[in-house]
């Protein structure tokens, strides 16, 4: 199926152009230029191109853009999408003094109007340069309050650029202006749908039919819609492994019970606490302590998987995988320019796993994002609350124990976070945040319990609202609630006697502490 191609030219917004253009039912792909280039040379072609924002100038781009712009197919050119459209059309681009980010107003030009749009509408820009006089054969739509080229079309070329950003919230009728690009100018047929999302799914998964496929299952959001769609296609030659790593919280243990006995899946608990307490033990620094947990839970899966093969004899080929759209799009990362970036914590799940048990990847939810992983969960009948839990990370509480881990900090984090996750329950406000947990923390402070002094260790509550976890607030919730939490958790949990709460957003805190 053909689709809309979205160069990706290092706009920090560019995965948003994806999201919406799929809410409004047009399917697109996000690429490097160099990528889109690659397929071009194969003769593949889109149905239409966007062309992102960016953090360069035009000034410093050599690229020769006619492979793109000689195939006449529509295009929407966004911030620096347009200074390409207007340069290669000769046009004028100014090269700016200052950059321009903010909000910004802008209206028709000679009475011109989008469909469905004010005359008159707030825009988000984020540029330095911009277009100074039109390119001919195109006519100026928009302009900001500013005097700005804010817009120009071709309509011939079925070309439309803009100087600002419509995928994002802060452009008013962002949506409506995209639409206009699709339904109008390009003239597309819809092809994107809940329906379609779903039988994409089904397809990548009835060509292993047949095949024994494995799945590294977590209970979490991805690993369950993936397995929920596979176990339609392939039944029970698809086997859930679930590895009790010991650092799991109450509610996890109480989730995979509740889907071994509501779905069809096929789960195996694999029961390996004490190996992983143990080979934790006198290790404190962070880094080290997600490396064992990773190493660990290879081989505890590996050892498990060779045990079942030899058993059954049978032959896994398959690692099924809830990977998702943003950890496969290969983008053009502005904090990358110039070098790898600096890993700030490396994440543990399976990675290593296929190439050191020889399985080919079968990775039905790549192409989506996490909320239309959510979407598709629904449309399987999963549970609304299975679908809308906090991610948890793979190391689980191991990284949430400051320091090293010993069996009694693991309990304390245990019936701390239970406390948590049943006053967000009780209060209605888990789905009010993205993540919430409790930390405990090394150090112990002196406190008074019943009419004795106590000198045990402080629990730290973290809450926050994020949207993709790569920036996080922290979470602004009635002190009621924290009153509750603190003073259940200091009088039910042993060797509490003091509970504080993160301020920390993310940049500077990472969500998790270590
Ligand atoms: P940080 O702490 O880096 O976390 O701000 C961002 C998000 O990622 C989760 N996280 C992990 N998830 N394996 C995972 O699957 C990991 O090793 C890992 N470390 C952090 C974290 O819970 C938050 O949602």
């Amino acid at each position: 199926m053909k689709n809309v191609w979205i160069i990706d030219f290092g706009s920090q917004y560019t995965q948003l152009i994806t999201r919406k253009s799929r809410e409004l039912g047009y399917s697109s792909e996000i690429m490097t230029l160099g990528d889109c280039f690659k397929k071009l040379g194969k003769g593949e072609l889109p149905v239409a191109f966007i062309l992102s924002g960016g953090p360069n100038s035009i000034f410093e781009d050599t690229t020769d853009y006619s492979k793109i712009f000689d195939l006449n197919l529509p295009l929407l050119g966004i911030c620096y999408g347009m200074q390409l459209v207007s340069n290669h059309f000769d046009g004028v681009v100014e090269r700016g003094m200052q950059g321009e980010y903010g909000h910004s107003k802008v209206h028709g030009v000679g009475g011109y109007s989008i469909p469905g749009v004010k005359t008159s509408f707030n825009t988000w820009m984020s540029h330095f340069d911009h277009v100074k006089v039109v390119p001919p054969g195109f006519t100026q739509i928009l302009e900001s309050d500013n005097g700005l080229i804010a817009g120009i079309e071709n309509p011939a070329k079925k070309i439309m650029a803009l100087q600002f950003h419509p995928e994002v919230e802060h452009t008013e009728h962002g949506k409506d202006i995209l639409l206009h690009f699709f339904k109008d100018i390009a003239i597309l047929t819809q092809t994107w749908s809940n329906e379609v999302m779903l039988e994409n799914c089904r397809t990548e998964i009835l060509e292993v039919r047949g095949s024994k496929v494995l799945c590294a299952f977590s209970g979490g959001v991805d690993s369950l819609v993936a397995a929920t769609i596979a176990h339609e296609v392939l039944g029970d030659d698809l086997y859930c492994f679930f590895v009790d790593n010991g650092l799991l919280r109450p509610q996890d243990y109480h989730h995979i019970e509740v889907l071994k006995k509501e779905t069809q899946l096929n789960i195996e608990v694999i029961d390996a606490k004490e190996l992983f307490l143990s080979k934790l033990a006198g290790e404190s620094e962070p880094e080290k302590k997600r490396k064992i947990i990773g190493g660990t839970f290879i081989e505890v899966f590996e050892q498990k998987v060779h045990e079942f093969e030899k058993d059954h004899q049978i032959k896994f080929e398959y690692l099924l995988q809830g990977t998702l759209y943003p950890d496969v799009i290969e983008s053009v990362s502005p904090h990358k320019k110039g070098g790898k970036s600096v890993v700030i914590k490396s994440h543990h799940n399976v990675g290593g796993l296929p190439e050191r048990m020889k399985l080919k990847l079968l990775e039905p939810l790549k192409f989506l994002f996490k909320d239309e992983v959510r979407v598709l969960g629904e449309a399987v009948n999963l549970k609304y609350e299975w679908v809308h839990r906090h991610p948890f990370p793979g190391p689980g509480i191991g990284i949430r124990i400051l320091g090293e881990i010993f069996p009694e900090s693991v309990r304390k984090v245990q019936e701390s976070d239970q406390i948590l996750f049943e006053e967000l329950k009780e209060q209605n406000l888990y789905q009010a945040c993205w993540q919430a947990f409790t930390v405990l923390l090394p150090v112990k402070t002196v406190g008074i319990k019943g009419d004795t002094r106590a000198y045990e260790e402080v629990m730290c509550i973290r809450i926050v609202n994020s949207t993709d976890g790569m920036t996080a607030t922290w979470s602004h919730l009635p002190f009621e609630f924290l009153a509750k939490a603190s003073a259940r958790m200091t009088n039910e949990v042993a060797g509490i006697t003091r509970v504080v709460y993160d301020i920390t957003s993310k940049p500077p805190g990472t969500i998790e502490w270590e």
